[in-house]
């Protein structure tokens, strides 16, 4: 099978909308901005926004609870040079790090963007009250794999958490912003001309709604539930890819799934992240005969990047045939384990592991989506009047690897921008939308879900890309998958749900379509993308993977004429 030409299930391509509405028949809400998502990067967005002139109004609104999002998880901290004469450190040894780990896909300009502009938005955040960890009355820097300096702010290991706090505690301060928790976005409105102008949500009674909205911001997380094995909450079903790829924005590098190595792996336990920064302070990997593995794979050993870790623990694990390897916290003191890691002390003694005297069993899990929605330097995509941030975005920053600790910081400049853009925009545009309905063919939908086992799909789902689009990929597994997800997809996505849960499951059949189809192109190994049948770098593929619903429609409409008689 000749890789890049892959026929989509059509299917895919024939939803514009999930959901048929009639303009008459349901309520409408009007605003300035419209931000979907609230992790660190949505709640950046809409702090700028409503501050740009006090008057703009900008509507949040959040799937779930508002801290119930990838960046309340996020444990060991937010990478930025604030005191580079501490460790002799630098932006510009923050930037070459990056660079580094992106394997040449990294953008330059955009990496010297967040990690300059970042150390002003990290003083910032602190400015609002997020309280991250002092020694001695100074700013503490931890370390973490890639990073050639101590440069990692934390709160402990719950700095995701103090982080999302502060920024919602500040949020709630302006009269102009308004927050909708529990109201899932089911698709982006697109007007006729072009241009995004809202969004068709379910709101918590169950009822659907429009929101028009001059400027809308994207920030919707990841898709690391797609995966059987994640580090990621629930509401992480990659909603915001799959809408924006439905609405025609232009997407990239979906095969870059990063793996974070330490994930705690006891049978029955929720596979709760064990941060990078324990192996930073000191945490050695070991096997179950008790013996240190990383430097035979990698000369930076446990703190390689985490590319690496991952492949050199499932390999160690291959070979004693174990399903785990351990991290080894013998070394550090256990005042430090106390002060540094309360929650991940807490939560392994809940399992009846002691860590400052066992080693805690862990293994790799799907961690953070690096492709996504392409964006330039303001967050702006490809659609008019629609910016994403944070991770359901492509910036250019993290090519083929994210460094650590760098998307917090991504999440907190690419807002800003986005934020203050947008608010900018919309005060230029005097007039609301004016509501529209979608053409019928755009919006009607076909079959009802009749006898469909969703959570049973939902499982099978999963565990097909944690097995076959996983740490490792090879190109006749990856074919296979992709047959297999085009079949679920013929079959679930003509459905007209009436609820999240089948919304999410038609999302998530889409990114796990992209995610494999970007995997099955690249025939090649670089940064989180490895292939056992090409594990070299190959310089024709030193460039970035792009996708949209007219590039696919146009590969479909070439294969089908090559077919004709
Ligand atoms: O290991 C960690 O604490 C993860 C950090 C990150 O993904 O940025």
């Amino acid at each position: 099978m000749d890789a890049a030409k892959i026929s989509t299930g059509q299917e895919l391509l024939s939803r514009r909308y999930l959901t048929a509405f009639r303009i008459p028949k349901i309520s409408h809400r009007f605003t300035d901005v419209l931000v979907i998502g609230s992790g660190v990067g949505g709640l950046s967005a809409a702090i700028h926004a409503a501050k740009v002139d006090g008057e703009t109004e900008v509507l949040l609104i959040a799937k779930s609870e508002l801290s119930d999002c990838s960046t309340n998880y996020a444990q060991g901290g937010i990478a930025a040079v604030l005191e580079p004469e501490l460790n002799a450190d630098s932006t510009a040894s923050h930037l070459h790090d990056t660079i580094e780990a992106g394997c040449g896909l990294a953008d330059s300009q955009t990496v010297e963007q967040v990690v300059t502009e970042g150390v002003e938005r990290v003083r910032e955040l602190i400015q609002m009250g997020a309280r991250f960890d002092l020694d001695q009355g100074k700013i503490h820097f931890t370390r973490e794999g890639g990073h050639s300096h101590p440069r990692i702010l934390h709160a402990a290991d719950s700095t995701g958490r103090e982080i999302e706090r502060a920024l919602i505690d500040n949020a709630l301060k302006y009269p102009n912003l308004t927050s909708l928790p529990h109201t899932f976005a089911i698709d982006l409105l697109i007007h006729p001309e072009g241009s995004a102008c809202g969004a068709i949500v379910h709101r918590p009674t169950g009822v659907l709604q429009t929101i028009w909205a001059k400027q809308v911001i994207l920030a919707t997380g990841g898709a690391g539930r797609l995966y059987r094995e994640t580090t990621n909450p629930p509401v992480t079903t990659g909603d915001g890819l799959a809408m924006a790829f439905r609405a025609g924005a232009l997407l990239r590098d979906m095969e870059f799934v990063q793996f974070h190595p330490t994930t705690l792996y006891v049978a029955g336990a929720d596979r709760f992240l064990i941060t990078e920064a324990v192996r930073g302070e000191g945490g050695k990997l070991i096997d179950s005969t008790g013996q240190r593995f990383m430097t035979s794979y990698h000369p930076r050993g446990e703190l390689a990047p985490r590319d690496a870790v991952s492949r050199g623990i499932i390999r160690r694990m291959k070979e004693t045939g174990d399903n785990k390897v351990y991290l080894d916290l013998s070394d550090l003191p256990p005042e430090k384990i106390q002060e540094h890691f309360p929650q991940i002390h807490q939560i392994c003694l809940s399992f009846g592991i002691d860590i400052a005297r066992e080693p805690i069993p862990v293994r790799p899990s799907a961690h953070y989506t690096i492709g996504g929605v392409k964006v330039d330097a303001e967050g702006a995509t490809t659609i008019p009047g629609l910016y994403a941030v944070g991770e359901v975005s492509s910036t250019g920053l993290h090519g083929a690897n994210r460094l650590g600790s760098n998307s917090l910081l991504e999440g907190l400049v690419y807002g800003t921008r986005a934020g203050r853009k947008a608010a900018r925009e919309a005060r230029r545009i005097s007039r609301l939308p004016i509501p529209f309905e979608p053409r019928e063919e755009e919006g009607a939908a076909a079959s009802e879900a009749g006898y469909l086992d969703l959570p049973d799909l939902q499982k099978s789902l999963q565990s097909l890309l944690w097995h076959r689009a996983g740490i490792e990929r090879s190109g006749p597994e990856l074919e296979a998958s992709l047959r297999q997800v085009k079949e679920w997809i013929s079959y679930v996505l003509p459905i007209s749900f009436h609820n999240p849960v089948g919304w999410t499951l038609q999302n998530m059949l889409t990114g796990a379509y992209l995610i494999i189809r970007g995997a099955l192109r690249r025939a090649e190994s670089r940064g989180v993308h490895f292939r056992t049948d090409f594990p070299e770098q190959r310089r024709e593929w030193e460039r970035h993977q792009e996708v949209s619903r007219e590039i696919l429609e146009g590969e479909n409409e070439e294969i089908g004429s090559k077919r004709k008689p």
